[in-house]
C-alpha cells in the first residue's frame, strides 16, 4: 500500500480541525436560551453524574424557573472562582452555584431572593480532639476553596491572629482530599457540601457541632439584569408555594450510607467506571491538540519566515513575540485569553464577549506553540547546507523556489524529532485547560473524585490515559520520520 503523502495528512487533519471547531462553537448559534453558570463539583447542589451529566438540587431549580419563565436554559461548567467575572463580563446571563449573598458581591453583581439556608461548618479528622471550635484554630493551618465565603471567613480569622495559616484550593474536592491526607488541621466549608463527603468516605472527617456562619444562597445575575431577576423571584415564589422546592429538599437531602467493600477490587471498579468519562474527555484532548498544532505550525513557519527573511521591524516584531510567548507561564496565557480579553472587549464596548472554553483552548495553544515551532523551524532551516541555495540557484530555480521546493523540505525532516516532542507538549497541557473547565480529560477526572471521593484510582486511570495518547503520538512520530528519510 502507498503511504499518505504529507499533504493528505495535513488536508486530513484540517478537514478533522475544522470539523471540531465547528462542534465547538455550535452551541452559539442556537437562538438564545438563558446560559447559567454553576460549578459541578459542588454535590448535592450541581456536580456531574456518571454519564457525564451536571445534576443537583441547584440545576433542577433553574431548570424549573427556566420552565415558570419558559426560558430555555443552558448549564456551562466553570471555574468557581470564573463565575462572578464571566457573569460582570455578560459570559453567563446568571450563576447558581450554591451561592452565597454577601455585601461583598453585591457591588458586583445582584442577587434573587435567597432560595436555601446554609451554613459553613469546621471540618476537622475524625480522629482530632484538640480543635473543638473555632477558638481552637489558633496556629493551625485550614484549607478552603478559593473565593468562596469559607476563604474570607479564614483570611479574615488569619488576619486578627485567630488561625495559623491558609491553604487555598481551586475546588472543593481537592481541598477535602488534602484534610484527608492530613495536609491540613482543619477545613472551613459550606455544611451541605460538606456532608455529602463525609457520607461518600464515612470515619475519616467529621464536622465541628457549633456552625461557624449562616448564609442564604440565592442566584446571581448581571447588575444590569434587573427584568431577569424579577422574573426570576417571581419564579421562586411560584416553586415555593406550589412545593416544587420543598420535593426537591427531599429528593437531595435524604440519607444515603456508603459501603466500601474490599480495597482493590474497589480501585478497580473506578478505573473501569471513570474509563467512559475519561473517553469523552480524550475527545476534546486530541481535539484540542490536533487543531492547535496545525493551527501553530502554520503560524511558526510564519514566524521563523519573518525571523530569517525579514527586514529590521519585522524582525524585532518576531523576535518580541517569541519573547513575550515564552516568557510567560501557558497557564497565565490561557486565563488571559479566556477572562481577560473579554474583559476588555466588554469594558470598551460594553457588550458582552463571550468566548467558548473551548476556542480559548486553541487559541492559547496555537499562539503559544506557534512561538515554540518557529524557533524548531528556524533552527531546521539553518541547518540546511548553503551550498544548496547556490547550486539550486545555478540551475535556474527562483529564491522562492528554491526555498519551497529544495530547502524546505529538507529543514521539514529535520525538524521533525523536535516537533514530536513539542506536540507530546502540548497533549499534555491540554490538562491545563481544566481550569477553565473544559471537560478534556483531568477535568473528567476531577468531576468524577468530586462524585464518588476516589482520588486514588482515577488519577492512576488519567495518568494511563494521557500515556496510552502520548505512546499513540510517539510512534506515529517515528513513522513520519521513516516516511521522510532520505533513502
Ligand atoms: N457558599 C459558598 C460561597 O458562596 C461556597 C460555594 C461553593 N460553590 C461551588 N459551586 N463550589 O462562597
Amino acid at each position: 500500500m502507498k503511504s499518505p503523502s504529507l499533504p493528505h495528512l495535513v488536508a486530513l487533519m484540517t478537514a478533522f480541525g475544522s470539523a471540531f471547531l465547528l462542534i465547538g462553537c455550535g452551541d452559539h448559534s442556537a437562538e438564545k436560551p438563558l446560559i447559567v453558570g454553576t460549578e459541578a463539583q459542588f454535590a448535592p447542589f450541581a456536580s456531574k453524574n456518571a454519564k457525564g451529566q451536571i445534576v443537583g438540587f441547584d440545576i433542577d431549580l433553574i431548570n424549573a424557573i427556566g420552565e415558570v419563565i419558559d426560558h430555555d436554559v443552558k448549564i456551562r461548567d466553570m471555574a468557581f472562582t470564573g463565575i462572578i467575572p464571566s457573569l460582570q463580563s455578560g459570559q453567563i446571563d446568571a450563576a447558581i452555584a450554591g451561592l452565597s449573598v454577601t455585601e461583598e458581591r453585591k457591588k458586583s453583581v445582584v442577587f434573587s431572593d435567597p432560595y436555601f439556608e446554609a451554613g459553613l461548618s469546621i471540618l476537622v479528622p475524625a480522629s482530632n480532639t484538640t480543635i473543638q471550635s473555632a477558638a481552637d484554630l489558633k496556629g493551625k493551618t485550614v484549607a478552603v476553596q478559593q473565593g468562596a465565603t469559607g476563604a474570607k471567613v479564614a483570611s479574615d480569622l488569619k488576619e486578627e491572629g485567630r488561625l495559623g495559616s491558609v491553604k487555598y484550593f481551586p475546588s472543593a474536592t481537592l481541598m477535602m482530599m488534602e484534610l484527608g491526607k492530613g495536609g491540613v488541621d482543619a477545613v472551613i466549608h459550606d455544611t451541605s457540601n460538606s456532608n455529602t463527603y463525609m457520607k461518600l468516605d464515612p470515619g475519616k472527617v467529621k464536622a465541628l457541632p457549633e456552625p461557624l456562619a449562616s448564609e442564604y444562597y440565592a442566584i446571581a445575575f448581571n447588575p444590569k439584569s434587573t427584568e431577569l431577576q424579577a422574573a426570576v423571584n417571581q419564579a421562586l415564589k411560584e416553586l415555593s408555594s406550589d412545593g416544587t422546592i420543598e420535593r426537591l429538599k427531599d429528593k437531595y437531602f435524604h440519607d444515603e450510607e456508603h459501603d466500601p467493600g474490599d480495597l482493590f477490587s474497589e480501585y478497580l471498579s473506578h478505573m473501569v467506571a471513570v474509563l467512559p468519562n475519561l473517553l469523552h474527555g480524550a475527545f476534546y484532548t486530541i481535539g484540542t491538540a490536533g487543531v492547535s498544532e496545525i493551527m501553530a505550525i502554520g503560524l511558526g513557519l510564519a514566524l521563523a519566515l519573518g525571523r530569517l527573511f525579514g527586514n529590521g521591524p519585522l524582525r524585532f516584531v518576531v523576535i518580541a513575540y517569541v519573547d513575550v510567548i515564552r516568557g510567560t507561564p501557558l497557564l497565565v496565557q490561557i486565563l488571559f485569553i479566556y477572562f481577560g480579553l473579554p474583559g476588555l472587549i466588554n469594558g470598551i464596548t460594553g457588550h458582552p464577549a463571550n468566548i467558548n472554553p473551548f476556542v480559548a483552548g486553541i487559541i492559547a495553544f496555537s499562539l503559544n506553540g506557534a512561538a515554540y515551532l518557529s524557533e524548531i523551524f528556524r533552527a531546521g532551516i539553518n541547518s540546511v547546507d548553503k551550498g544548496q541555495w547556490e547550486a539550486a540557484r545555478a540551475l535556474g530555480f527562483s529564491r522562492p523556489g528554491t526555498f519551497f521546493t529544495v530547502i524546505l523540505p529538507q529543514a521539514f525532516r529535520q525538524s521533525l524529532p523536535p516537533m514530536g516532542n513539542d506536540f507530546i507538549t502540548l497533549v499534555k497541557d491540554t490538562s491545563l485547560l481544566s481550569v477553565i473547565a473544559v471537560s478534556e480529560i483531568t477535568m473528567e477526572g476531577q468531576n468524577y473524585i468530586a462524585r464518588t471521593y476516589a482520588a486514588f484510582p482515577t488519577y492512576i486511570a488519567i495518568a494511563f490515559t494521557y500515556l496510552i495518547l502520548t505512546f499513540s503520538l510517539s510512534r506515529f512520530f517515528v513513522w513520519l520520520e521513516k516516511r521522510f528519510k532520505i533513502p
